[in-house]
């Protein structure tokens, strides 16, 4: 008799513990057929016999114990074994635990989710009582809608913070990154973004944050945008897997906000962390390293989550994804900034030069590009963006020439411009989470020049240059 044939369970007999098993993940999708046993098991996974004929990668697993059942993720199956990773850590797993077949980790996101904190697993975190589930159970596993069905992303929409409304305006539907080393502003300029009010809905996954973050960000800066915003948390002492699944708990929430129509704003932070979580993950399985420490899985992960973004098919709304990359020791080309880039429809690059200025939000708007742009902006914005560009770009490549005096006023009419009116700009483009958002950046822009130019015709004339 093979051992797939004596760890497969009927479900008629001797059934008492299956049944207990099905009762915690109770799920109408599923139905207990198959059962197998751990075999052997490590400091990240365990080994299970008798399942690998019916398991597929990534689908999910009940294992009982002496404490109780948990679930973990099939992360490789083999002939004879299939490698499972515990979602909760430390769970006490003993060989020749039974442990069943579930099928896709599945939650069913409901409306009054909304204004609630809840973990990778859809479960309730913040005290407010239990959820009422929704009418539809949807797989974290699942896929984008096929391309050719979607709608067209072509609406632009203000997010309120100047420096991205003027420099690299965004599109309903549309995917953004934000590129920045450690503690340079990503966290607080995501927590702006978050307050705009172009979205029905706002659905943030926080992956790998401090604890503290977590309270700071849902309490202080969304305030009152937490009626329409649902947080799916997974802090950096969670294991692994339950940091795997946040985003795709938190997109499979954005899905069923989409699909009833509504513009939603999707956000993970940091993305970064999530891709440890997977190269966490997949090392346990077994897989090995192909650029940088990452496993190939790394790189099929982050589009399939990232693809699921975006507009919806006919009549549904559109998920608009903005997620925050951390770049390893300030070096852009890190292989998961690199392959992000790639995906996504534009990126905000932060500046650790300008936060040291204390020019915040510290976006570089040279470095940075959407690749919508042109559709947020009107014909005659495009070209005062351009010109703009021009002019900073001509003031930063100078500004050594002109420290060591070397430039005299009056050489370059275009020089002097930027030199008059670039610091102003900069100015302009300050802003500090407590301010309130802008309603119109271009006219925010033209009040600033103004009073500037107004300032200099009163002031007495100084040399200029510098
Ligand atoms: N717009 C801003 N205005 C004023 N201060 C800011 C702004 N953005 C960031 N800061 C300052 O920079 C610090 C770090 O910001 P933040 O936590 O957003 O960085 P981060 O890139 O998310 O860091 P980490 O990589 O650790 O997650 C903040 O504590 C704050 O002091
Ligand atoms: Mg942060």
């Amino acid at each position: 008799m093979t051992d797939e044939m004596t760890a497969t369970i009927p479900l008629s007999g001797k059934l008492t513990h299956l049944a207990d098993l099905t009762a915690r993940y109770a799920d109408p999708d599923f139905s207990v057929t198959h059962g197998g046993h751990v075999r052997t098991i490590a400091a990240g996974h365990y080994t299970v016999t008798g399942l690998s004929r019916h398991l597929r990668l990534g689908e999910f697993v009940a294992h009982r114990s002496k404490t109780g059942i948990h679930l973990g993720e099939v992360v490789r199956v083999e002939p004879d074994v299939a490698y499972v990773c515990p979602i909760e850590p430390g769970e006490p797993i003993g060989v020749h635990d039974t442990v069943i077949r579930k099928g896709a980790f599945r939650i069913a996101p409901d409306d009054s989710w909304c204004g609630r904190t809840i973990n990778s697993l859809g479960e309730p975190i913040d005290g407010k009582g239990p959820l009422a589930p929704g009418n539809i159970r949807r797989a974290i596993s699942n896929t984008a809608p096929p391309s050719m069905a979607r709608q067209r992303v072509e609406t632009g929409f203000k997010t309120g913070v100047r420096a991205i409304d003027l420099f690299s305006p965004l599109c309903l539907g549309q995917r953004l990154g934000i590129f920045a080393g450690s503690g340079v502003g990503k966290s607080t300029l995501l927590s702006m973004l978050a307050r705009a009010d172009a979205f029905d809905k706002v659905v943030i996954a926080l992956v790998g944050e401090r604890g503290r973050e977590v309270r700071e960000f849902i309490e202080d800066t969304l305030g009152a945008n937490m009626a329409k915003a649902v947080a799916v948390v997974a802090t950096s002492d969670e294991s692994p897997m339950l940091r795997k699944m946040a985003p795709l708990s938190a997109i499979t929430i954005a899905e069923h906000f989409r699909d009833q129509g509504d513009n939603v704003l999707f956000i993970v932070d940091s993305v970064t962390r999530f891709a440890h979580a997977i190269r966490e993950v997949a090392m346990a399985a077994g897989e090995p390293p192909i650029a940088r420490g990452y496993p190939a899985s790394v790189f099929t992960e982050l589009p399939r989550l990232l693809e699921r973004a975006g507009p919806g098919e006919e009549g549904a709304g559109t998920i608009t994804a903005i997620i925050s990359i951390l770049v390893d020791g300030d070096n852009h080309n890190d292989p998961i900034a690199d392959s992000t880039r790639g995906i996504l429809d534009g990126h905000i690059v932060l500046d650790r030069s300008l936060a040291e200025e204390g020019r915040y939000p510290p976006i570089n708007p040279l470095a940075s590009i959407s690749r919508l742009a042109r559709k947020a902006w009107t014909p005659e914005q495009e070209k005062l963006v351009s010109r703009l560009k021009t002019l900073m770009h001509r003031f930063e490549e100078t500004r050594d020439l002109r420290l060591i005096g070397g430039y005299r006023t009056g050489s370059d009419p275009d020089l002097d411009m930027a030199i008059k009116q670039v610091p102003v700009i900069y100015e302009v483009l300050k802003q500090l989470p407590s301010e309130p958002l802008s309603n119109d950046a271009f006219a925010d822009l033209a009040n600033g020049l103004k009073a500037a130019a107004g300032a200099n015709q009163m002031a007495p004339r100084a040399p200029m240059g510098r």
